[in-house]
């Protein structure tokens, strides 16, 4: 069913709403809900307007954990056309990450059909501007009413939707970063390569301590060793080893307590396009600041939906501090600024979608939603058949 609201904000009202948005705060006027109980399994989709949840106190997935979730953009083109990059890549993800919290994994057409219908019914909340985005968050987490510790029996998908600049705000502004050496994010074995809320509420801490020292973001290392670099914050690193013709890209390889980044995934494909090797392979601190010292390590940037790709231009850690390659100079590598062009080249629609990443949206309603009706057929007759 679709249950759009009855009094969709003015033009004008959007644009005060999403004019300089704070990374997750402007939310659209409305969010997709599928229920899943083990009797009847998907089931009650529903497009509605946002707003509060009522929750049980003894609701499992606040005091367990049961909580996946994803991030994906829609982005406008310049033809004023909407698109959303690699939402199936997000809803295998979304079923690897409920699998490994034994939770339903929703179907991909189900994730699939949620997207249209949201970004269908909101995408006029996209500005024009192409520094803006619609951030797309699916949760899912478990809703029954029960203390007991197992998998539990019931659980609500939802997926809403925020305008976005960039996780750092409009610019591709290089960060600083902090290598913990007290706190890991994850173990092999446990839940690091799972999208789930615990992971994020995991690295807060060591955050916390690089903001302390001065520091954007906080660089993990393996648990074991303290010795490789596994990623930065909530978000994958890559590294430019030399320059021009001879540039070369190197990220951590997946040992099992990384995130799998969609991002990631997409740089290692797209670099090779552009005629520089990327490969997966382990990098030590001691790599990293050696690297920089003798001018081989060239740049370094992060990736993800959220932060885009952004430079890494200092590193700061117990002992000492260091600036990567040609950061004095220029605050965005030659390297990560041709990668970040043709990955947001295509995001825009202003470059030819090789990969075939981007799933077009179908245009917006007009004039303005009814008040209520049927859902995209879609939504509804996806939610029938899981
Ligand atoms: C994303 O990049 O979309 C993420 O999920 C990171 C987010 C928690 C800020």
């Amino acid at each position: 069913m679709s249950k759009p609201v009855a009094h969709p904000l003015t033009p004008q009202q959007r644009a005060e709403r999403t004019a300089s948005p704070t990374f997750g705060t402007a939310f659209t006027e409305h969010m997709v809900s599928v229920k899943w109980t083990a009797e009847q399994g998907w089931h009650e989709a529903e497009l509605q307007p946002y707003g509060p949840l009522l929750l049980d106190p003894a609701t499992v997935g606040l005091h367990y954990g049961q909580v996946v979730f994803e991030g994906l953009k829609a982005f406008r083109s310049h033809t004023g056309d909407v698109a959303v990059f690699r939402p199936d890549a997000h809803a295998r993800r979304m079923r690897a990450s409920a699998h490994r919290l034994m939770m339903p994994e929703l179907p991909e057409e189900l994730f699939l059909a949620a997207v249209d219908a949201l970004v269908a019914q909101d995408q006029d909340w996209i500005p024009d501007d192409p520094n803006t985005s619609l951030y797309l968050r699916p949760v899912t987490f478990a809703s029954e009413r029960t203390l007991a510790l197992r998998p539990a029996r019931e659980y609500r998908f939802l997926l809403l939707a925020f305008v976005t600049e960039g996780y750092f705000g409009r610019s591709q502004r290089p960060v600083r970063v902090w290598v913990t050496e007290e706190y890991t994010r994850a173990a092999a074995g446990g839940t690091g390569a799972a999208k789930c809320a615990g992971n994020y509420a995991g690295s807060l801490r060591a955050q916390e301590e690089a903001q302390d020292k001065g520091c954007d973001q906080v660089v993990w290392l393996d648990p074991t060793e303290r010795r490789w670099v596994e990623e930065m914050g909530g978000m994958n690193l890559f590294f430019v080893y030399g320059a021009g013709a001879e540039a070369r890209l190197v990220t951590p390889p997946l040992s099992g307590s990384l995130l799998p980044g969609v991002t990631r995934d997409a740089l290692l494909r797209l670099a090779p396009a552009l005629g520089i090797p990327a490969t997966e392979a382990p990098v030590s601190l001691e790599d990293w600041r050696a690297g920089c010292a003798s001018g081989e390590i060239t740049e370094v940037f992060a990736c993800g939906t959220a932060a885009r790709i952004s430079p890494v231009n200092e590193v700061c850690t117990s002992g000492d501090s260091w600036t990567v390659g040609t950061a004095g100079e220029r605050p965005v590598g030659e390297v990560t600024a041709r990668l970040s062009d043709a990955l947001f080249g295509i995001q825009r629609g202003e470059l030819p979608d090789r990969f075939s990443w981007m799933r077009p949206v179908a245009p917006a309603p007009r004039p303005a939603a009814p008040a209520s009706g049927q859902a995209p057929a879609s939504l509804t007759d996806q939610a029938a058949r899981s």
